[in-house]
């Protein structure tokens, strides 16, 4: 099969995730491509399709919803989409309603929607042991998804009406992350170094003088934020919010009594599910 995968990923999670199921399949002997979100015409040369973002309030951001919406006609043609989330809240799953629909609606045949927990690259930072244990998590995942994907199996996508809800209330993301987005600036320990610049998957960053100047067009991907060697990006009102600097994948993954206490339960139901499971 050939199967084309597209991604949008602001700070590597889902292009990492997507690459994982990349190679498993192609292990498989299938044909893949992986590719940003550039030109939808090329998911006409493929048999299956799947597509990577992130979950964005709850939602998948709004250059994943254009672009859904430029793909050619589906004509019957397998659809998956992979989200990643920094939560394992169950509302998550709501994010992938938009996108199915939209890929009905193209005539694609959307079987469902792959969730994976990642580190968080906004509100709170994960801790090092946690974000190891969402990549190991993530590894033992990847080759079972894979082969869902060859099989084309039904991968049901489990939201209830307070997720749909809660869901199409914070779509206002989409119109609103344009105009916070203008209203970023950076600090004087900016070096200029262009990384912000050269990485914005929206081209949203034109350097002026050694200074990036945000345009109007942000995603709010946090790719700039989370990447900037000098942490010199602050990011409007949602400032507080900000996390900077990879996550160093090699540390220890956390035991159950280091899992952090936001939203204990659901990680941990995460974890043990694909521990159980696999
Ligand atoms: C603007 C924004 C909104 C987010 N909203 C959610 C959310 O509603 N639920 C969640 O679990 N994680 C949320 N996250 C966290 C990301 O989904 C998560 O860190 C993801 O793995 C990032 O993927 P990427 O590195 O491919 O961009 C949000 C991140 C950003 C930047
Ligand atoms: S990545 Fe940071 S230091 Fe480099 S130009 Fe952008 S804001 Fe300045
Ligand atoms: S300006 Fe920053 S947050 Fe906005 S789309 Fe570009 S990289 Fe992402």
């Amino acid at each position: 099969m050939r199967i084309g995968i597209f991604v949008f990923s602001g700070t590597g999670n889902t292009r990492h995730v997507c690459s994982a199921i990349k190679e498993h399949l192609a292990s498989a002997g299938h044909e893949v491509s992986l590719s940003t979100m550039c030109d939808a015409g090329k998911a006409a040369g493929f048999d299956c399709i799947i597509i990577g973002y992130p979950v964005h309030a709850f939602n998948a951001p709004r250059p994943v919803i254009s672009f859904m919406k430029k793909l050619p006609n589906g004509d019957g043609k397998p659809i998956f989409m992979i989200q990643t989330s920094g939560e394992a809240l169950h509302m998550n799953a709501a994010a992938s309603l938009r996108p199915m629909q939209i890929a009905r609606r193209k005539g694609y045949r959307a079987l469902g929607a792959f969730s994976y927990v990642m580190p968080y690259n906004i509100i709170f930072r994960h801790s090092e042991e946690m974000a190891a244990r969402m990549l190991e998590t993530a590894k033992r995942r990847a080759p079972h998804d894979a082969a869902a994907i060859a099989r084309l199996e039904r991968i049901p996508v489990d939201a209830n009406l307070l997720d749909r809800a809660v869901s199409l209330i914070l779509r206002i993301e989409h119109p609103a992350m344009p105009i916070i987005g203008q209203h970023f600036r950076t600090t004087d320990s900016c070096i200029g170094c262009g990384r912000c610049a050269l990485n914005c998957p929206q081209g949203n960053i034109m350097m002026a003088e050694s200074r990036p100047v945000f345009g109007h067009s942000c995603s709010g991907c946090m790719g700039c934020a989370f990447t900037c060697p000098e942490d010199a990006i602050r990011i409007s009102i949602l400032d507080g919010w900000r996390v900077n600097g990879p996550y160093g994948w090699d540390g220890e993954a956390a035991t159950d009594d280091e899992v952090c206490s936001y939203c204990r339960r659901s990680y941990l139901r995460y974890f043990h599910k694909y521990e159980d499971n696999q």
